[in-house]
């Protein structure tokens, strides 16, 4: 059977990376998230202290880029790939409020993009992988047979990730995590490089009143007609 390129944009915390796993593991496929290359860069800039109260100096991390490793490596227990950063496990590091906090600032950075995006189309190369972001189907993946673009109210996506911040035992409050995710919005859609869009020929799914079982159905079967007709 045919391998197409599957991707999927949207909002922070719309569900795209559970909805994109899931896709990947019914399909055989690859899957790629790409926010954790951003958050990774992010937690680099972070230890290395590019990033503090002072601000952000930009300098040095453009200098350090040509030597950060970033790749993916599959765990078989999981059933899906980990990020790793200069061979190090950080799937965990970068799920923190610090790192969601700050990696609006290094995700504008043209040449940070410049790095990731050659990357992710390398890794696409043999088609067969959803790919989950803000520009995979306008930028990285034009062609791809199907663009998926997700979607929900600020208020549901803040509560969804406020659960998942309580349960990882953050201490927080819920006006805390609404307002990350609206600010997470307002600069993801009007940065200078690839804003968030949608791109013209992708399908919107609008989760705000979905379950997780709906969703995956519905882009299953979306999935599925593309395989048919590649
Ligand atoms: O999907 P996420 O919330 O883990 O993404 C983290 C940040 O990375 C988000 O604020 C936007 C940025 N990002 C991006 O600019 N381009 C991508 N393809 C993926 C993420």
């Amino acid at each position: 059977m045919k391998k197409i390129t599957i991707a999927i944009d949207g909002y922070s915390s719309t569900g795209k990376s559970t909805m994109a796993k899931q896709l990947a593991r019914a399909l055989g496929y690859i899957y790629v998230d790409t926010g954790a290359m951003y958050r990774a860069v992010t937690l680099y800039a972070l230890r290395k202290g590019y990033i503090s109260e002072k601000g952000f100096e930009k300098e040095p991390l453009l200098s350090d880029l040509p030597g950060i490793d970033l790749n993916f490596r599959y765990n078989p227990d999981l059933g899906y790939s980990e990020i790793y950063l200069d061979g190090e496990n950080v799937e965990k590091e970068i799920r923190t409020l610090e790192v969601s906090n700050y990696v609006s600032q290094i995700s504008v950075v043209a040449e940070v993009r410049q790095k990731l995006v050659a990357l992710q189309k390398d890794m696409g190369r043999n088609k067969g992988l959803v790919m989950d972001g803000r520009d995979i189907g306008t930028v990285v993946f034009p062609n791809a047979e199907l663009k998926i673009f997700m979607t929900a109210s600020p208020d549901i996506r803040a509560t969804r990730r406020y659960k998942e911040l309580l349960d990882r035992g953050a201490l927080i409050s819920f006006e805390e995590v609404l307002e990350n995710v609206q600010k997470r919005d307002y600069l993801d859609s009007h940065r200078e490089h690839s804003p968030l869009k949608q791109a013209e020929d992708a399908v919107v799914i609008d989760n705000s009143s979905m379950s997780q079982q709906e969703q995956f159905e519905r882009a299953l079967s979306l999935a599925e007609l593309r395989i048919q007709s590649a």
